[in-house]
């Protein structure tokens, strides 16, 4: 079947390499130039566990090609999908000034019948503002009787490094429209990611809108209401950790996403929920969970902040700190968002320098603090301790887990770690002679 992909960032990247591994003909259309010419030399944009050999694979097979001009993808893809970009507004809500304009793009160029899919995150009520732009395009040219086309909701749940498997081996493809001819071509094209049982789960456009944004509500909430509880288990002398176990063996509770730590961070939920807070503002609605989770985990970002003050009773001008972990989580270079910018911007403004490591977001920290003269990245995570007044660990990646905490003591001036993901046990911390804060156990 032939696609159009608008948009080759993270989520329409994966989707059009993913249809085109399966035998799709795959076009990616981005107006972004030098990202296309990267893609047209074999180079990936970005950083995704697998999605580079798959790429190339597909492009030298010849069913995966790369673009700037929008007139040619909208005369490729029976399947037209929208996923560009949608940026929060200073208000939080989601900007839709690039879906609209691939929506008005559609309806300058298309001659067949389409099925444009919203793949983007995007709030309730934009399918039919992109029917409408593309409605008012084909009246400019005496077309709207003639070309018929429909508009389909299709959230993404790719989670970033493990966004192929998630795509070929989905838990749900949710399918909103209202037109049951979409839903059937909407299946074929995905049939071959829905093999061993059906998971297309079909409804009405907005429903689907909202799925999305709810299902990652949820998960900000496990998280927010998790870090609430570690700062009060801190207060009463209980382990968050111990906790953590006996709450998630419940099934109704489960162990997934009750992790707590120093904030949830990424490109989708702090977005996501500031956007679907945004949504209950304008049909007056007071959701005070959802301001809740937000408030919540902006306060969890400060948490190391305030440990490290306190620790340092607020003298930390001249002090130095090893930071493990720049990325929002492991197995991304993405620091959309990310604790560890809270954490450094912090450190700086009371006049501490930085030495930090990341296994992949180098190159993201460098570009965006090339002017800071009080950060210093290194290669290793023993650099980063060297002359070092403290250990922050920022980002869970599975290369911290288990160091050598000897090596570790030697390096540092003094022997203490501020852990903002639990990675070590305070018993271990203790014998070891090293001065341990983590979230809800630990030091205070
Ligand atoms: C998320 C959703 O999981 C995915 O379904 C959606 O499509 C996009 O948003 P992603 O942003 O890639 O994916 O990251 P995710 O793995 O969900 O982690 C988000 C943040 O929550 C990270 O900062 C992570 O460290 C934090 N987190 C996660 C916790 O603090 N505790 C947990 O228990 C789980």
């Amino acid at each position: 079947m032939k696609v159009t992909i608008f948009g080759s960032g993270y989520v329409g990247l994966v989707t059009g390499t993913c249809l085109a591994e399966v035998g799709n003909d795959v076009l990616c259309v981005d107006v972004d130039e030098r990202k296309i010419n990267m893609l047209n030399n074999g180079e990936s944009p970005i950083y995704e566990p697998g999605l580079d050999d798959l790429i190339a694979r597909n492009k030298a097979e010849g069913r995966l090609r790369f673009t700037t001009d929008i007139a040619e993808g909208v005369g490729h893809g029976l399947f037209q999908f929208i996923a560009v970009g949608t940026p929060p507004d200073e208000d939080g809500s989601a900007d839709l000034q690039y879906v609209l304009s691939v929506a008005r793009s559609i309806g300058e160029h298309m001659d067949d019948y389409t099925v444009v899919i919203d793949k983007s995150t995007v709030p309730v009520g934009t399918a039919d503002r992109v029917k409408s732009a593309i409605n008012e395009e084909l009246e400019k040219r005496a077309l709207t009787s003639s070309l018929e086309f429909d508009v389909v909701s299709n959230p993404e749940f790719l989670k970033e490094g493990a966004a192929i498997d998630d795509f070929m081996k989905p838990e749900r493809i949710i399918v909103g429209t209202d037109n049951p001819r979409t839903t059937e071509l909407i299946r074929a094209l995905y049939s071959p990611f829905n093999r061993s049982h059906d998971r297309l789960i079909a409804m009405d456009i907005r429903s689907a809108e909202l799925t999305k944004y709810a299902s990652n509500a949820m998960l900000a909430t496990k998280i927010s209401f998790m870090n609430e509880l570690a700062n009060l288990a801190e207060r009463l002398d209980a382990d968050i950790e111990k906790v953590r176990i006996g709450m998630g063996s419940d099934p109704r509770i489960g162990y997934h996403f009750i992790y707590p730590g120093c904030g949830y961070g990424g490109s989708c939920f702090p977005k996501d929920v500031q956007a679907l807070e945004r949504t209950a503002r304008e049909v007056d609605y007071d959701a005070r969970l959802l301001n809740a989770v937000e408030a919540v985990n902006y306060r969890q970002k400060q948490v190391l902040v305030d440990k490290i003050h306190n620790h340092f009773e607020g003298k930390l001008k001249g002090l130095t700190f090893a930071v493990w972990g720049l990325a929002f989580k492991p197995n991304t270079d993405d620091m959309r968002e990310a604790p560890s910018r809270t954490l450094m911007e912090a450190l700086w403004k009371a006049g501490a320098s930085v030495q930090a490591y990341d296994p992949e977001a180098m190159g993201e920290a460098r570009r965006l603090y090339s002017e800071r003269p009080d950060l210093e990245l290194v290669d290793d995570p023993m650099s980063a301790l060297k002359g070092a007044d403290a250990l922050v660990v920022v980002t869970e990646w599975p290369k911290f887990r288990s160091p050598d905490f000897d090596e570790i003591k030697r390096n540092l001036n003094t022997p203490l770690i501020f852990d903002g993901r639990n990675l070590y046990d305070p018993a271990q911390m203790k014998d070891a002679g090293i001065a341990y804060y983590a979230i809800g156990r630990g030091l205070k």
